[in-house]
């Protein structure tokens, strides 16, 4: 029990925003205390490549003088994403790291190796993709994304798919996966299976950091790749 007024309205306080993280968590997050979402300046799909290149460097320098929650603080760099601003085929995590913040690409630290590893093993070059998270901002001692943080930072990634729009989406692990679907299954029984993301097809595949320390998930990855890379190329077909 709280034994002093001011900590009677802490705890009130520490109450409702749990609540609201929860809820926001689930998806709903529609309360008049967010902004809404931003939407890209124009419809993407009928916008010319150039425009779509225009919008979202607008977009990134946005993203650049973010403070819209409290890990602007602390983060070195914000990592917006890397990569082909044309890719068909665009790569998802969760947030940067360590090293990720000290040089403001997503995926260069060991898990960002064996990633681009596994973008060669489908016959492709890391130049040719695009790798982005969900967060642009490293939390913390590398802690899980709050609910809060999420919310906040995915218009950005939500124009930068709708201006890249790659034909192929691969969400790295649950917490993109939960960001992304607002689904709270977990990574191990979506993983394997085309999901629709907003109009994109979605595949939701294990993190390359849980392959580090998990080796013997790299065989249902490499299940997972195939049918990316065959799914691509059919689609590449049909243009
Ligand atoms: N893990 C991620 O999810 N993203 C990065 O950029 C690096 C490691």
């Amino acid at each position: 029990m709280a034994d002093k007024p001011n900590d009677t309205v802490q705890s009130l306080i520490r109450a409702v925003r749990n609540r609201i993280e929860i809820e926001i968590g689930f998806g709903m997050n529609d309360l008049p205390l967010f902004e809404k979402p931003e939407r890209a300046d124009q419809p993407s799909g009928a916008a010319s490549p150039e425009d779509r290149l225009e919008a979202l460097a607008k977009v990134e320098a946005k993203a650049m003088a973010c403070t819209k929650c409290p890990l602007h603080e602390t983060r070195t760099n914000v990592v917006f994403g890397v990569g082909d601003r044309n890719a068909d085929l665009m790569f998802i995590g969760e947030a940067p790291g360590r090293d990720e913040d000290a040089q403001g690409e997503p995926f260069v630290g060991r898990a960002g190796q064996l990633l681009t590893k596994i973008i060669e093993a489908i016959d492709m070059k890391r130049e040719e993709v695009y790798i982005g998270n969900i967060l642009k901002c490293r939390p913390p001692n590398n802690r899980n994304p709050l609910p809060m943080e999420m919310v906040m930072c995915m218009p950005y990634l939500r124009q930068q798919i709708q201006l890249i729009q790659p034909k192929i989406i691969v969400a790295l692990g649950g917490t993109a996966v939960q960001g992304l679907l607002k689904t709270t299954d977990g990574i191990t029984k979506l993983r394997g299976t085309f999901v629709d993301f907003e109009g994109v097809r979605l595949m939701p595949t294990f993190h390359p950091a849980y392959l580090l320390r998990n080796p013997a998930g790299k065989r249902k990855v490499w299940e997972d790749m195939q049918q990316v890379r065959d799914t691509l190329k059919d689609m590449q077909k049909e243009k």
